[in-house]
């Protein structure tokens, strides 16, 4: 279990990052900072890679893009072996930019707009269908053009216990289709001579932490495959199973260890094809969070320490909640460190943004060696759904992110500037 960045380290108290110190890159690239290390991600796709190539060698490992994806991210999860996962127009079009093929793109969305499916298909990408309409405008906007490979999103009906807001496979899901729609949904799907059926998506839901719904799916896709062989004599040719792989933030998570539930979960899968006479169908992951988010770090300046006597010191630091908006979205907690150790007193804090908003709070009674203005402090655990979630609130600059690895400092995006903030903004 990763949980912090594999190449972080205190070299004589100096908190470093793929051989450079942190000091350092905050001089260069001031705060706050996005740091990615190179070799956590390239360690976190070995381990869905490697058990997939031994124990189920027809399989795809998709990055979910929508954790955090630039060009520079699309180029390395490319480099690494990754397939792609999309889920708008924006992150298609940055994919392609980027020069992922586009037999590796699999596009995702409940509400893909026109313009959207036409990017799709004008570049052949995989379209996971959610819905009818979405169907109905396919094959519309599609007419003429070359082959499309489409997959249909099914709600497995799964409750997965995690926070409501990343929940995604239980019935009242607005994302995909219900079971019992499976069959007519495909036979409309046939009827358009344009459309390929490819297969079956499902993603159950996000940070979790149990085995058990994965391994649950299988029991659901399984009669699903079976009815739409019996029916309509179709061997599915790809299953995607999602992503929802956990990570660590803090001491009350727990992740899965992947490479034994890869194997596991490649296990039973294959016993039941067996079991059933099902044909082995290309079996697809689709994982963001634990793929990049414990890679990255981000890193803030102290600009200001307000004690309030007897219930709490507020550390206040310059970013927040638009940089990182999951704690005050939805409650969720990381870990904290000192870029410096110094062997001053544990002192607990509120770890405080600089937004105009009373919940924008990074971290409630969070225990550090008492720290000064002008120091840094660091946050664990924010490669995912940091970057991809940020916003301009306030008209704050979005930070830079850097990749760092002993092989030097690559800058996947620069710092935002004042220009950029008015770039768009027209006078009267
Ligand atoms: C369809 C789908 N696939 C994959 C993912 C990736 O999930 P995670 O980053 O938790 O692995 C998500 C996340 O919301 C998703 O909605």
């Amino acid at each position: 279990m990763i949980t912090k960045p594999i190449s972080f380290e205190y070299i004589e108290d100096k908190a470093h990052l793929g051989g450079h110190s942190l000091l350092d890159l905050v001089e260069t690239y001031k705060t706050p900072l996005y740091v990615l290390d190179k070799d956590t991600i390239c360690h976190n796709s070995k381990q869905f890679l490697d058990p997939l190539k031994a124990h189920y060698p027809n399989s795809k490992v998709l990055y979910a893009g929508k954790a955090n994806l630039t060009l520079g991210i699309a180029q390395l999860i490319t480099e690494l072996g990754l397939h792609l996962d999309v889920s708008s127009g924006g992150e298609l079009y940055t994919a392609i930019k980027a020069g992922v093929p586009p037999s590796n793109i699999y596009f995702h969305g409940n509400n893909k707009t026109h313009e959207e499916l036409n990017l799709a298909i004008q570049h052949g990408v995989t379209c996971i269908i959610d819905n009818k309409q979405e169907l109905e405008n396919l094959c519309h906007l599609h007419k003429g053009k070359n082959r499309i490979e489409v997959l249909i999103r099914l709600k497995p009906e799964i409750d997965a216990h995690t926070h409501k807001y990343i929940r995604t496979g239980q019935l009242d899901s607005k994302f995909g289709i219900e079971k019992k729609d499976c069959i007519p949904f495909i036979k409309e799907i046939l009827k358009h001579p344009k459309l390929t059926f490819k297969g079956l998506h499902s993603h159950i839901g996000s940070q979790i932490f149990d085995d058990k719904p994965f391994l649950e799916l299988i029991n659901i896709m399984i009669p699903i495959m079976k009815e739409i062989k019996e029916t309509l004599n179709i061997d599915i040719q790809e299953l995607n199973c999602g992503g929802g792989m956990g990570i660590f933030y803090s001491d009350n998570d727990h992740p899965l260890d992947i490479q034994s539930f890869i194997e596991s979960f490649c296990d039973s899968f294959k016993k039941e094809c067996h079991q059933h006479q099902l044909a082995l169908p290309t079996l697809l992951f689709e994982p963001g969070r634990s793929l990049i988010g414990p890679a990255g770090i981000t890193l803030y300046k102290i600009g200001a320490i307000k004690p309030i006597e007897q219930i709490k010191t507020y550390l206040f630091v310059d970013g927040g909640m638009a940089d990182n908006p999951r704690p005050i979205t939805y409650g969720a907690n990381y870990s904290f460190d000192t870029v410096i150790k110094n062997e001053r007193p544990l002192h607990h804090y509120s770890i405080a943004g600089k937004f105009c908003e009373s919940g924008d709070i990074l971290g409630e009674n969070i225990a550090l060696e008492a720290c000064e203005v002008g120091e840094y402090i660091l946050v664990f655990g924010t490669g995912a759904y940091n970057y991809s979630m940020a916003s301009n609130y306030n008209r704050n600059c979005r930070p830079a992110m850097i990749m760092v690895d002993q092989s030097g400092i690559t800058e996947l995006v620069r710092r935002e500037s004042y220009d950029d903030l008015i770039r768009l903004d027209q006078m009267l």
